[in-house]
């Protein structure tokens, strides 16, 4: 059946990596140095400084742009109330080789909620069709994989040759207005967060704004996407539902039973038991070994779920990640999960 549908014409596409080897190169040449795997974990404001790493960094601005913010110069009460106007989804995609020209070459997406997109890469003797979607609140879909079989299937329906070849998931940061947080949160201190998917765009505008503040220019835009601005009527209730998880998921999986075995634990599998009356994220390794963690996130005290899909312990709460070994993939949490005997 054939639905009316709405054309933004004039679109750009580029080349992720390509563009950031591109940004990387320019910082290289005009003097920058780019530091990967630096866990940054102290803020100071007098010398202003960042310790990472054992080292110590000097500098005049600081830019937060870590998807969920850390407590930087302004200390936690501010990154904590920002972080009541964010929510981690888990988003998902499937990909597969179909014959060129199946698909028109565009980008479509539809407005269902949770939302699908089709995108194609064109190849030399191949097209590849993408289509991602199923997206839900990070640790609250009780079966991962299934979101990746219901992409499988939709692709299948739109596209009965394709030769599905990969799969993957990721985590998308969204807000109440849909707009990113961009702009200044303490003196010589900002960020820029809760880009919902579109992190090319909104991190390409994040970078010209914040540079422009910094340089004492300001930016017309800037009052569209400052830190502080009031959620509108209509994104108050997502605001209050995004944040009534906290306290349920709390209290709920913290009074709920567990299993106590995890003699059927297949290999590369999760799950949460209980020992001693405290619950326990068990994962059994590749060579069969068993690791114990707490399942308490680090965070603010949630249970983690176990993410059979990317093999990781979700939180529901505020959506915080730790891979098999308890070490953070995603803030909130900045803390490992701690060793179980
Ligand atoms: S309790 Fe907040 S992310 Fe886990």
């Amino acid at each position: 059946m054939q639905q009316p549908g709405v054309r933004f014409g004039g679109q750009a596409r580029l080349h992720p990596r390509r563009y950031l080897a591109g940004l990387a190169e320019a910082i290289s040449l005009l003097g920058g140095r780019i530091y990967e795997d630096s866990d940054v974990r102290e803020f100071h404001d007098d010398p202003r400084v960042v310790g990472a790493n054992g080292a110590v960094v000097s500098c005049g601005d600081v830019v937060i742009a870590t998807h969920t913010p850390l407590a930087g110069l302004g200390g936690s009460a501010g990154t904590a109330l920002l972080q009541t106007r964010l929510a981690a989804y888990t988003t998902y995609a499937v990909a597969g080789h179909v014959a060129p020209g199946t698909v028109p070459d565009a980008l479509w997406w539809d407005t269902a909620d949770p939302y699908h997109y089709l995108r194609i890469d064109r190849r030399r003797d191949a097209d590849v069709v993408i289509l991602g979607g199923e997206d839900h609140k990070t640790g609250q879909q009780a079966d991962p994989e299934a979101c990746h079989r219901r992409l499988e299937q939709q692709l299948i329906g739109l596209c009965p040759d394709v030769q599905i070849a990969h799969r993957w998931s990721g985590q998308v940061i969204e807000t109440p207005d849909g707009l990113p947080y961009i702009g200044r949160t303490a003196e010589h201190e900002y960020t820029a967060t809760g880009y919902g998917g579109n992190g090319l765009t909104f991190g390409t505008l994040a970078g010209m704004m914040i540079a422009d503040i910094i340089a004492g220019r300001g930016h017309t835009w800037a009052g569209l996407f400052e830190i502080d601005r009031a959620v509108p009527a209509a994104g108050v209730w997502s605001y209050v539902k995004e944040n009534a998880d906290y306290p349920y998921y709390l209290v709920r999986d913290r009074l709920s039973g567990a299993a106590e075995s995890v003699r059927d634990l297949a290999v590369g599998d999760g799950r949460v038991i209980e020992r001693s009356g405290t619950k326990v994220a068990a994962f059994r390794d590749d060579a069969g070994r068993i690791v114990l963690r707490s399942a308490v996130c680090t965070h603010l005290g949630c249970v983690v779920r176990w993410n059979a899909a990317a093999r990781t312990w979700d939180c529901p709460c505020h959506g915080s990640r730790f891979t098999p070994d308890g070490d953070v993939l995603a803030g909130p949490a900045v803390t490992p999960l701690p060793p179980v005997d």
